[in-house]
């Protein structure tokens, strides 16, 4: 491989100790059945509840081998960044699938298809690139490289994980979903899509009929991304203690994971500005003093800006007191775990500085 070789990237690594292979497992089980199955899914969470996160985890070799055991060496996972997407044209999304399949086969350990995987350069992704806008050529590439992969290694399956997908959805031709699907059906039980979004396709979407063989892939299939385990606040905390040179106590971590109740944006902020306080100051801890605070407070205000209307609307309400328990908002607050559900106890927004923060709000305050 050259320098130049756009199949070359370099692995981010944490500072710290790597989280253990039982991280998010709660959501990652569920995942590896999708994918061990072919069947699509939506991973759907709230901002910053450690969506993109997850995926850093999930394409690491170990973390693949623990859940599909025998199937990790047929197996590709393909990430998908649409933060990378900027007009949402059918070309551009197709190429960026092409780049990345292009990517991940010269790097997956799988022999036969590492060997295919600079040809796939050549002779599919550089023509690709060589006419922008040709997206005729861009889909039936992009088909050709998948026919290919199959082929090398006929037990192979493929999963394209899409992250940050909520503005594509919204955005991209209808077409798009039209072959997409066309794509699946072509291999059957063994290519998926995993799409991370924070609100529903049926929202993102609502014209269902118009993406309906798409939407039905993944329609069955949501997995909720809620806030971290115990165990995982003090894994992400053990981590930024390392980077940043400031250890915590035991006691300390639980404090921080109690306000938090586990939003891994609100977990940041705290320890964020823990370090920025005079130690021994008592109300460092205090929800309504820490939502005071700028970045604290901006977590927040993106944490409920991610929610639909109505669940913003549900969610503040809630937190005032106003609303009716029998409330439909309350089963789907409860499935994206903004509010507990804890059998035979009253729901609760999980966590304690968000809903101090909601509690601040004026009462007239409108949906973002
Ligand atoms: N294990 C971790 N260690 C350090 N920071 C983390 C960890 N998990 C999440 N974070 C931070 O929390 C924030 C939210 O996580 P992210 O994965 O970006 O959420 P989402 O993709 O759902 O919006 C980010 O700033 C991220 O860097
Ligand atoms: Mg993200």
């Amino acid at each position: 491989m050259t320098n130049t070789d756009p199949r070359k990237t370099s692995i981010m690594r944490e500072l710290g100790k790597e989280h253990d292979i039982t991280y998010r497992q709660e959501v990652l089980k569920p995942l590896f059945e999708c994918i061990k199955s072919a069947d699509s899914c939506y991973l759907i969470g709230a901002g910053s509840m450690g969506k993109t996160r997850l995926l850093d985890h999930l394409v690491r070799t170990d973390v693949q081998q623990h859940y599909l055991g025998e199937r990790a060496a047929h197996t590709l996972i393909i990430r998908l960044d649409m933060n990378r997407l900027s007009d949402f044209s059918e070309w551009e999304f197709y190429e960026l699938m092409l780049f990345n399949i292009v990517q991940v086969s010269g790097q997956c350990g799988i022999p036969e298809i590492e060997k295919k995987s600079a040809s796939f350069l050549q002779t599919f992704l550089m023509p690709v690139l060589d006419h922008p806008g040709n997206t005729l050529k861009a889909l039936r590439f992009l088909e050709l490289v998948i026919t290919n992969l199959m082929v090398v290694d006929e037990d192979l399956a493929i999963c394209f994980l899409m992250d940050e997908f909520d503005e594509a959805y919204r955005r991209l031709p209808t077409k798009v979903f039209a072959h997409l699907r066309g794509i699946r059906d072509a291999n059957k039980n063994r290519l998926c899509y995993a799409l991370l979004v924070r609100n529903a396709p049926a929202y993102l979407r609502p014209n269902l009929m118009e993406h309906e063989g798409f939407y039905e892939l993944l329609s069955r299939n949501p997995i909720p991304i809620g806030p971290y385990a115990r165990q995982d606040v003090h894994a992400m905390l053990q981590q930024l203690e390392a980077r940043f040179g400031y250890p915590l106590t035991e006691a300390i971590r639980d404090k921080i994971y109690e306000i938090s109740g586990g939003h891994p944006g609100t977990v940041l902020a705290i320890f964020t500005n823990l370090r920025r306080t005079v130690e021994g100051v008592p109300y460092r801890f205090d929800p309504r003093w820490l939502i005071k605070e700028e970045n604290v407070k901006e977590e927040c205000r993106k944490l409920l800006a991610s929610l639909e209307p109505d669940e913003q609307v549900g969610i503040l309400e809630f937190a005032k007191g106003n609303m009716a328990d029998a409330s439909p908002l309350i089963k789907t607050l409860r499935l994206k775990k903004l509010l507990t559900s804890v059998e035979g106890q009253v729901p609760q927004i999980f966590s304690p500085v968000f809903a101090a923060y909601l509690q601040a709000l004026p009462e007239n305050t409108k949906p973002a």
